[in-house]
């Protein structure tokens, strides 16, 4: 008997990894395994060492004298245009007459070898002339330092509102930064062509930025610079902006020495030098009817942006449109700050300010529950949207797909929540030392890059005359899948099973003028693009099928790796080599552009997202109230993908965006010295979860039945980012915790992250007892302070 065939793979089939035997046996490249031409050069930075600095001569005798050592550069060597701005201009790649970070790099040296290039680096001499530095957000919002100027999102009189509101209460909260931590540092490799072209290999989620930004650099035409990227070893939004820093650099020695230049940041130098996820400091104004529905909300959020504008206005436009989540609040001002510190400049983090949006609406929410006595999701629950009334976000789009209710309540549903909330007190009654706490958390994303323009992309497919197909796309792959994703969307246009579809380098010399792979939208995007590329194919494919046999090309169809029509078929690869020989293209690009989306920066208003996707989450936590230590004992999410693409790939980023959260609110503390130094700059004193961190029962649904409303790429969502918001949960879950010690109404005062001194601080204050040498260290990010925000602005 035959065995029977194996089901053909396409769209939505749990396809593995492309790379997955490549990662985890070692052999997929990464660029510092790529072989190197026999006369590349390694590269090392000179990073500023204060806060901020007037740059003065800069003196590199001693490091070119050193055997092995071949070129230097400073700002004054720059051929072109100093800036690698993403969104504002003057932006520079490396410091020039000021440098205004602890990191920031301000020459660079190329040698024979990386021993030598960081020895001849620590040997170049720069007259520094200090300045005073401004390290806090506090200290920025007195001196009126900004980076950007303030986005004010506003609907009817909130002042008004508040003030005849029955329940007023008001706060102050403050979320932490958090470093990618990718495995993979920032890397670039710079290969000098012939007519000053120049080729550069570049660990980027933004080939094209990298493109323009060494082009600036070297005074060069677009088309005379090539970026392609394989692989990166993790991003995570970190390679959005911040590889355009290093593959600059690499490229401007590359010029010098007229060699191919790497430049591999260890460690040490990636955290100190590179971008981050935004610190929030959020002070909030809500009123309330007497059953806690909200009736007006003054909301402000401060970033500390660092020294530049880098993406610093496009991700506080993002918190602001996420400072909603799930709630309908009739009145409202949401006032964005982008704050000025002389810090290393923030960026791009997976989320992109939406779980800093949601983090301030959540940690208000907790505190007005508990004011009121309330369960937090009675109080969610009353102030959820509406479907068709309460349905319009303070931006002005219509919630037109509302699965919050459902969401939350299959959540609810699944973990059988009051037996599991009783289980939890009844922990407690025992339990003098050991506290558990127990919370929810919904989640509703908006997909789409907040900047209308960015939301396009191409695609390049050829077929081969054996049938087997070539796929290049704009998009980036970093780990998430997306190579596998598109890929199966092509082989779905075709019918035909996936491993006929091999994915090649995202390169700019193959789809121009691309957008980052980033805002969850790689699949989405690059996805559709692909599949307008096949379709072109197929079509030309089928009127061929069509005049050999016969039949009108709408009778023609594709099923199972073959083309029929009539009574006749051919397998693909027979009718690829009949459409060569009768002289049919087998290539096309192809191009998307997201419908129905608008957004007017100026009034904060307009239709910013094609979509949203939702998510629920609970986790339980187990405290320790004489230490502060706490472990998740269990979370259980539910996330919406729409009809998923491919459900195995999206698990993992759901479990990996959630355990991502769950450092970024618990563990991972980044941490300046009095100097504007980073104490935090590598994996000994910066705490990133761990496998052992990873909750012991762990829980991952799809939403089933669930395709988009909108007609996206197979119906599917886009998973990148909104999961991480669903580790709220266990952040609210430790103040549920925390709150168990003090009598019931009491108020929990926690920031993120909840590290050991905060968690067991706030335990203090709600016993009421502050004990002596207890609390948040002095000088350290767990400092309050009432200085600015709002009268700042
Ligand atoms: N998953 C892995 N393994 N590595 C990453 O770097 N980046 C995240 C997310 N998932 C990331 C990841 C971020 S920040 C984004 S925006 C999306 O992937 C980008 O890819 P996508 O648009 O294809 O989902
Ligand atoms: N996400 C990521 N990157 C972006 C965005 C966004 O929403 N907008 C502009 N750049
Ligand atoms: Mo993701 S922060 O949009 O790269």
């Amino acid at each position: 008997m035959n065995a029977p065939a194996s089901p053909r793979r396409g769209a939505h089939a749990s396809v593995r990894h492309d790379s997955a035997a490549g990662h985890v046996t070692g052999r997929a490249v990464y660029l510092d395994d790529m072989p190197l031409p026999t006369n590349a050069l390694h590269a090392a930075l000179v990073l500023c060492p204060h806060a901020h600095a007037r740059i003065g001569a800069i003196d590199f005798t001693a490091a070119l004298a050193l055997p092995g050592v071949v070129a230097a550069v400073g700002a004054a060597d720059i051929p072109g245009v100093n800036d690698i701005g993403p969104i504002l201009k003057g932006e520079p790649a490396l410091a020039e007459g000021v440098a205004e970070y602890a990191g920031h790099p301000v020459a660079a040296v190329a040698a024979e070898t990386l021993e030598i290039a960081r020895e001849a680096a620590a040997l170049v001499k720069v007259e520094w002339e200090e300045l005073p530095a401004v390290l806090t957000v506090e200290d920025a919002l007195a001196q009126g330092l900004f980076v950007a100027p303030p986005q004010v999102m506003l609907r009817g009189d909130p002042d008004a509102a508040l003030g005849y509101a029955p329940i007023r209460l008001s706060g102050e909260v403050r979320c932490g930064g958090q470093d990618h931590f990718y495995l993979e540092g920032q890397i670039a490799i710079a290969v000098p062509g012939e007519d000053r072209d120049m080729q550069v290999f570049s660990s980027t989620q933004h080939p094209t930025e990298v493109q323009h930004g060494v082009a600036h650099l070297l005074g060069l035409p677009f088309n005379q610079v090539t970026v392609e990227v394989r692989r990166m070893g993790g991003a995570f939004g970190g390679k959005e902006s911040q590889a355009t820093i290093v593959a600059g650099i690499a490229a401007l020695l590359a010029r010098k020495s007229g060699r191919p230049v790497k430049l591999r940041l260890p460690r040490d130098d990636d955290m100190a030098a590179t971008g981050k996820r935004h610190p929030f400091l959020i002070r909030w104004d809500v009123g309330t009817d007497a059953e806690g529905r909200i009736l007006a909300l003054d909301l402000t959020l401060a970033a500390d942006s660092g020294n530049i504008a880098d993406l610093t206005p496009a991700v506080l436009a993002r918190a602001l449109c996420h400072s909603d989540n799930c709630y309908w609040i009739p009145d409202i001002r949401v006032t964005g700050l982008a704050c000025k510190t002389h810090k290393v400049s923030n960026t791009a983090f997976r989320g992109f300010g939406g779980p800093q949006g949601m983090f301030a609406i959540e940690a208000l929410l907790d505190d007005l529950a508990r004011h009121l006595k309330l369960p937090l999701d009675t109080v969610r629950a009353r102030n959820f949207y509406g479907v068709g009334a309460k349905d319009t976000t303070p931006y002005g789009m219509t919630v037109e797909d509302n699965i919050i209710e459902r969401v939350t309540g299959e959540l609810a549903r699944s973990v059988d929540l009051p037996g599991w909330r009783d289980a939890v007190d009844a922990f407690n009654a025992s339990s003098p030392v050991v506290k558990k706490g127990l919370a929810t958390v919904p989640v509703k994303f908006g997909i789409s890059f907040n900047l209308p323009t960015l939301n396009q992309a191409g695609a390049l497919v050829h077929v081969y005359t054996d049938g087997s197909v070539h796929l290049n796309h704009g998009g980036t792959e970093m780990g998430q899948g997306l190579f596998v994703k598109v890929a199966q969307v092509v082989a779905e246009a075709f019918a035909i099973d996936v491993a006929m579809v091999r994915v090649s380098a995202t390169s700019t010399a193959k789809v121009p003028n691309t957008s980052a792979t980033a805002a969850s939208s790689g699949s989405d995007l690059n996805g559709m693009a692909a599949l307008a590329a096949a379709e072109t194919i197929r079509g030309r494919m089928a009127e061929v099928m069509a005049g050999q046999f016969g039949v009108p090309p709408d009778d023609v169809s594709f099923d199972d790796g073959r083309a029929f029509a009539r009574n006749e078929s051919l397998s693909f690869g027979e009718l690829a080599q009949l459409c060569w020989s009768k002289r049919v293209s087998l290539s096309s690009t192809g191009f998307y552009r997201t419908p129905k989306i608008h957004w007017d920066a100026a009034t904060c208003t307009g239709r910013p997202f094609f979509y949203f996707t939702y998510g629920a989450a609970a986790a339980e936590v187990a405290v320790d109230t004489l230490t502060g230590e706490l472990r998740v004992l269990r979370a259980e999410l539910l996330q919406d993908c729409g009809n998923s693409l491919n459900p195995a790939i999206d698990r993992g980023q759901i479990e990996g965006a959630f355990v991502q959260g769950m450092g970024w609110l618990t563990s991972e503390e980044l941490w300046w010295d009095a100097a504007g130094r980073l104490g935090t700059h590598g994996p000994s004193t910066y705490k990133i979860p761990g496998s052992r961190d990873v909750p012991p029962v762990f829980v991952t649904r799809l939403l089933e039945d669930a395709p988009n409303r909108e007609a996206t790429v197979m119906r599917s969502k886009a998973v990148g980012e909104p999961p991480l918001m669903l580790a709220l949960s266990v952040w609210l879950a430790i103040r549920d915790a925390v709150a168990s010690v003090g009598p019931k109404g009491a108020k929990v005062e926690l920031d993120a992250p909840a590290t050991p001194s905060r968690v067991l601080a706030a335990v203090e204050r709600v016993r009421g007892g502050e004990q002596p040498g207890v609390g948040p260290p002095p000088t350290g990010p767990g400092q309050r302070s009432n200085a600015g925000v709002g009268s700042g602005s």
